[in-house]
């Protein structure tokens, strides 16, 4: 059988943790000294959150780790009973609740076991009233690891209980070591700029970065094309043509077409077009001011369409706006 590659290259202890050089080391300092306060891991998807806290389990407990590890996801049930267990719990709950788990004595020399739970910032404020009162009752002998995306979702009284560490997006170059080993093992031969392109497509995101090379894998061809098909994305090609075709030379009817036909025909969002013109534009080789103009004519439109604007009316300003600053570098000139 293939097993899929997160879960097979799943970092097996800290040291394979990329990227996240703060965090590995203090994390190898608790492991050092035998003990672990309570933590909150925050940050992106796919930056190596639940692979830190497996490998935190893992240096600590050896090989018994998954008898001391309990992983929890509270998006699967936000409400108090993940952390009581109730009467209807047949019905409600389809995971051991944390109480549960919390009373069984650990079973290892360090006297404490850790109970992961993913996503607890969907944790309604009551299931989190009831958290910390049994993060409380048991702190002896259970350490919480809670891994969010944000962690101003979490009420205070936990967080002032917990170390925060923060998660960034995996740099390209980490992401490459990690893809790079993984084609070594799977005994493949990849060319760098298909790494360079899965980096640049997977944003910081791991996750998807093992996902898509797995999947062009499958599919038997690892080259740039089949990596832009897979992730669904346009090529940063096209976008560098679209920004080509406004700010250099002006096209304003003709871009506007042709990012019409990437959103139509791609399925693109306007999210999608602002992303991919933003990242084609901090790689582009142009005249300074234009770049510094164009940028804040992205970032206003990425807040817009945060806000819920209309892509397409705010597309269309976008491309106006570029329009207009090339007009305006073309007076300069002359
Ligand atoms: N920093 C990293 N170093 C090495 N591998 C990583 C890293 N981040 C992610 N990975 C790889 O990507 C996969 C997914 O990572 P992980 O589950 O740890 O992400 P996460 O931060 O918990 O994401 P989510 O917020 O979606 O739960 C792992 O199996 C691992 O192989
Ligand atoms: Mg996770």
């Amino acid at each position: 059988m293939n097993p899929i590659w997160i879960e097979k290259y799943r970092p097996a202890n800290l040291s394979e943790i990329f990227g996240q050089d703060d965090n590995v080391s203090r994390l190898k300092a608790f492991v050092k000294s035998r003990e672990l306060p309570h933590l909150i891991f925050s940050g992106p998807a796919g930056t190596g959150k639940t692979s830190a806290a497996m490998a935190v389990a893992i240096e600590l407990f050896g090989e018994s780790w998954k008898e001391n590890f309990l992983e929890l996801n509270a998006s699967n049930n936000r409400g108090i009973n993940v952390i009581r267990g109730h009467e209807d719990r047949e019905k409600s709950d389809r995971q051991v609740s944390v109480k549960d788990y919390a009373r069984i004595m650990p079973n290892n020399p360090l006297g404490f076991k850790i109970i992961f739970m993913d996503e607890a910032d969907q944790l309604t404020p009551d299931a989190q009233a009831a958290l910390r009162r049994t993060m409380e009752i048991y702190s002896s002998t259970t350490r919480f690891i809670f891994s969010v995306n944000y962690s101003s979702q979490i009420i205070p009284p936990i967080q002032s209980r917990c170390v925060v560490m923060r998660f960034r997006l995996v740099a390209p170059d980490d992401m490459k070591k990690k893809l790079r080993y993984i084609a070594e093992k799977e005994k493949l031969t990849v060319d760098d700029e298909v790494l360079d392109v899965i980096a640049e497509e997977s944003e910081g995101d791991l996750r998807k970065a093992l996902n898509i090379f797995q999947s062009a894998h499958f599919a038997g061809k690892i080259t740039p094309k089949t990596i832009y098909e897979i992730s669904g994305m346009v090529s940063g090609n096209e976008f560098r043509k679209v920004l080509s075709m406004a700010l250099q030379n002006g096209l304003f009817n003709e871009t506007v077409d042709e990012v019409e036909n990437l959103m139509v025909s791609k399925g693109v969002s306007g999210m999608d077009v602002v992303r991919g013109m933003h990242s084609a534009l901090r790689r582009a080789s142009i005249d300074p001011l234009v770049k510094i103009k164009a940028l804040i004519a992205l970032g206003e439109a990425e807040f817009r369409l945060v806000e819920g604007s209309s892509d397409k009316i705010q597309i269309d300003a976008l491309l106006a706006r570029m329009a207009e600053i090339h007009a305006s570098t073309q007076g300069q000139k002359e």
